[in-house]
């Protein structure tokens, strides 16, 4: 695995692979565990080149302490992109990847205001700006991600049809632990005993039929809900246990 810190070096690289060859691109905020590794999995199957990115877009974290808490293990990431064959790995610096100060955003004006843009404002506008500058940096035929965000999966699939991109947005299902919790990077802050009560959470939303049915439960056990609501077939949900937010949804 190639690793390009360099944005200009990996440019150049780009403009040397050949048309024939397709590219398939996982980008991460890394502290990776098994529902990236399914991503980068699917992409090695389905493409000729895997790439992937680490980078903490400091531009969708609506709360500074969120962004200076979230895990960071790049060495244990690296090695776990390498094992399952990733081609090239971005992890450029915030200096050059916002060499415009951030000037130029995609804004979004409706989905992106509901549900998790309702509760962390601007965050979706970090995200559609970020992975619109990864997407043409890396220029891929297909891209990947996760169920678990499919709010952003959803407004990342818009935006492509909306400028007219040729890339396949693909996305995958949640993977999930033995107890049902979702695998998230924000796991990892959980205390041991939230982390119990996390997975009664995960087994709550999974198992209830009706909004009013989680809400009442959850309440009961003492956790704080954010929201939880139907869109699209879909119900989304966001928690509080203790510092840690987590969220999660599924189709209905
Ligand atoms: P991050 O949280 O690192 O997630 C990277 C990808 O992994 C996303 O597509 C996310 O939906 C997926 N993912 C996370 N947990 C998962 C799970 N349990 N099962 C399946 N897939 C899972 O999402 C981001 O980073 C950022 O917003 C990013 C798109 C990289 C832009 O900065």
């Amino acid at each position: 695995m190639q690793i390009y810190h360099d944005i200009a070096e990996w440019r150049e690289v780009r403009r040397n692979i050949p048309d024939n060859l397709t590219i398939g691109f996982v980008p991460t905020m890394g502290n990776l565990h098994l529902g990236h590794g399914a991503l980068v999995s699917k992409s090695t199957c389905e493409n000729d080149i895997t790439v992937a990115s680490i980078f903490i877009n400091r531009m969708q974290f609506n709360q500074v302490d969120d962004y200076n808490n979230y895990p960071r293990t790049l060495d244990k990431d690296i090695e776990l992109l390498e094992k399952i064959g990733v081609n090239y790995c971005l992890i450029p610096n915030e200096q050059e990847m916002y060499h415009d100060d951030y000037r130029f955003q995609i804004h979004e004006t409706e989905f992106s205001k509901k549900l998790e843009g309702e509760f962390r404002p601007g965050h979706f506008n970090g995200v559609l700006s970020v992975v619109m500058k990864f997407f043409n940096l890396v220029k891929p035929h297909r891209s990947y991600f996760g169920e678990k965000d499919y709010q952003q999966y959803q407004l990342i699939k818009d935006m492509c049809d909306a400028y007219f991109m040729d890339i396949e947005v693909k996305s995958l299902e949640t993977i999930r632990e033995a107890s049902g919790l979702a695998y998230s990077s924000r796991n990892n802050r959980l205390t041991v005993v939230e982390k119990q009560i996390a997975e009664q959470y995960a087994s709550i939303f999974l198992t209830c039929h009706t909004c009013e049915e989680t809400m009442q439960k959850l309440q009961e056990i003492g956790i704080h809900v954010d929201y939880i609501q139907d869109y699209n077939h879909r119900r989304y949900i966001a928690v509080k246990i203790g510092d840690v937010r987590l969220i999660d949804n599924k189709k209905i």
